[in-house]
């Protein structure tokens, strides 16, 4: 099951999110995340540096190296296909190639049969990357996170989304929307119920609670669930974990 972790807007917790996910999958199946975001923050949030001439993902996508030779162990054990900046000039190389949406799609082909889950952990951007990530996944997740302009965003990556549908991948489904950095306001409260009365097609996870805990985690390189033990963070993400193996299995 290939997932594209994509929000347009950033600093959502798209990233922690893939994070989250990938260390909770991973001991219910093989899983592999990938890092398409030239900030290289998930590669970071693992805590994995790049070593000279190791091939990246800016490598995969202009087609100088297979995804396969790509892949690392992180040191919390999950697979990685990490990135750094040199994929922003990836992105323009592709610019003028012919079929450059399906690039990753192509690249991770020949491995998908290895994987139970990949995670793609999108740019904040609605630009190439994340197209080729949307015309590859299985479904998208959306973390939104609950604050104002938050829906500003979400009616412009649902056209994206229903283009790419229409055009380049017609079996492309929504998992749903994961609402992040949730507090005890009535902000959030708003926000969410406009988001269930503007979207109600959309499934709606548990909210997952804003805490200082997910940027630590981020530093130490580690899933939240292994990095602290309050049952509220962590539950969320291991709901959302059960619905994409439920979701697997059927
Ligand atoms: N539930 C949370 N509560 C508080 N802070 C959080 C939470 N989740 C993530 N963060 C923090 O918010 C910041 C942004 O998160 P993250 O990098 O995952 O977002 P992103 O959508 O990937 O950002 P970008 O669009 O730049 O890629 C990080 O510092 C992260 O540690
Ligand atoms: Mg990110």
């Amino acid at each position: 099951m290939l997932i594209a972790v994509a929000n347009q807007k950033g600093g959502v917790a798209k990233t922690t999110t893939t994070i989250c996910l990938g260390g909770l999958l991973t001991p219910r199946g093989t899983c592999l995340l990938v890092d398409l975001d030239p900030q290289g923050d998930l590669t970071l949030g693992l805590g994995f540096n790049i070593p000279d001439k190791k091939p990246s993902c800016y490598e995969v996508i202009t087609e100088k190296a297979s995804a396969a030779s790509a892949i690392v162990s992180t040191k919390s054990g999950l697979n990685l296909l990490p990135a750094e900046i040199t994929l922003a000039k990836g992105e323009t190389e592709i610019l003028t190639q012919v079929g450059n949406f399906y690039i990753l799609k192509e690249k991770l082909e020949s491995i998908t049969v290895n994987y139970s889950y990949i995670l793609i952990d999108c740019p904040p951007s609605l630009g190439l990357l994340t197209v080729n990530a949307l015309a590859a996944a299985d479904t998208v997740l959306i973390p939104v996170q609950c604050q104002f302009f938050a829906l500003k965003g979400l009616a412009s990556l649902l056209d994206t989304i229903a283009t790419v549908q229409k055009r380049l991948n017609p079996q492309l489904k929504i998992l749903g929307v994961l609402p992040t950095m949730a507090e005890n306001t009535i902000m959030t409260q708003d926000v969410l119920a406009s988001l269930r009365k503007r979207q109600p097609s959309l499934t709606i996870f548990e909210p997952v609670p804003k805490s200082v805990k997910f940027s630590e985690a981020n530093l130490a390189g580690e899933p939240i669930h292994s990095y602290s033990k309050e049952d509220k963070l962590i539950k969320p993400y291991q709901k959302l974990a059960d619905f994409i193996t439920n979701l697997a299995r059927n």
